[in-house]
């Protein structure tokens, strides 16, 4: 484990030197593609993924909220909802120890799941080619889980974007709806919830519905957020016990 202002700072270094890099071989691409490729060039934070093995530079977003609020512990369950291409779940897997690479700390259990294929990643199970909000979907997760039962939920999980804010920002609250009822059936009490939205005028059902059912509710958003984002993460904290949870 590192610390990120660490990492950062060495990531904000090294991208001192790639900023000088002009884009090659750009003819004939869209400009949206060339503006794309220009800023995955310039991206401190991409260098650092590929440094460090990371799947995709989203891992600091988790380790940014990680390293500030230790959500994940050693021998922790978590399920990583839309967890293509399995950045979060690499993260996960370090901290919960669940391929066992510490042997003096308990051993954990992450389950990712996602629309797209997942590679597989030792210290992970994962459900490809599968969507959340399905209730079919929520049962396997939950069999899954030893003692049906996680102890934290993520959610990156985003809609492919349509171009238009407001349908866009509408279909990631209906998602966030469908991770509350995952949570309501699979978190045990006193368990955390990190979840992705995009913020909106609708925003505010997502946080009513988490703070109904958990002590703490925040809004976090790590420095690796690209700026010009709406992505913004509710962090819930201290579920509160559910009594409607169905136990296997
Ligand atoms: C931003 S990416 C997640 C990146 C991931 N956290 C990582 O670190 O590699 C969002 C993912 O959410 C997935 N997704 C969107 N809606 C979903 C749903 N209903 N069920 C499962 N996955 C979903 C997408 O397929 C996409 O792979």
């Amino acid at each position: 484990m590192y610390s990120l202002a660490l990492l950062t700072k060495s990531c904000l270094h090294t991208s001192a030197r790639i900023l000088k890099k002009a884009p090659q071989n750009m003819k004939g691409k869209r400009a949206s593609d060339q503006r794309w490729i220009a800023r995955q060039l310039n991206d401190p934070f991409v260098k650092a993924a590929h440094d460090q093995n990371y799947r995709c530079r989203s891992a600091f977003k988790l380790i940014e909220i990680d390293d500030k609020y230790k959500i994940l512990k050693p021998g922790y369950s978590v399920i990583d909802c839309g967890a293509a291409p399995g950045a979060w779940s690499q993260v996960a897997v370090q901290r919960v120890n669940s391929a066992g690479a510490n042997s003096e700390v308990p051993i954990g259990f992450v389950v990712g799941v996602d629309l797209l294929r997942l590679t597989p990643l030792d210290g992970a199970h994962f459900l490809s080619f599968s969507d959340v909000t399905d209730q079919s979907i929520q049962t396997q997760l939950q069999e899954l889980l030893p003692s049906a039962q996680a102890d934290v939920i993520l959610s990156d999980m985003a809609p492919n974007a349509s171009g238009f804010r407001e349908l866009d920002h509408e279909r990631l609250v209906t998602i966030c709806l469908s991770v509350a009822d995952l949570v309501e059936r699979v978190l045990r009490p006193g368990g955390s919830l990190i979840c992705k939205y995009w913020d909106g005028a609708l925003a505010h059902h997502v946080q009513s519905r988490l703070a109904s059912t958990f002590c703490e509710v925040r809004t976090v958003k790590p420095k690796s957020c690209r700026k010009e984002s709406a992505e913004v993460y509710f962090l819930a904290r201290f579920f509160k016990k559910n009594p409607k949870q169905i136990h296997f």
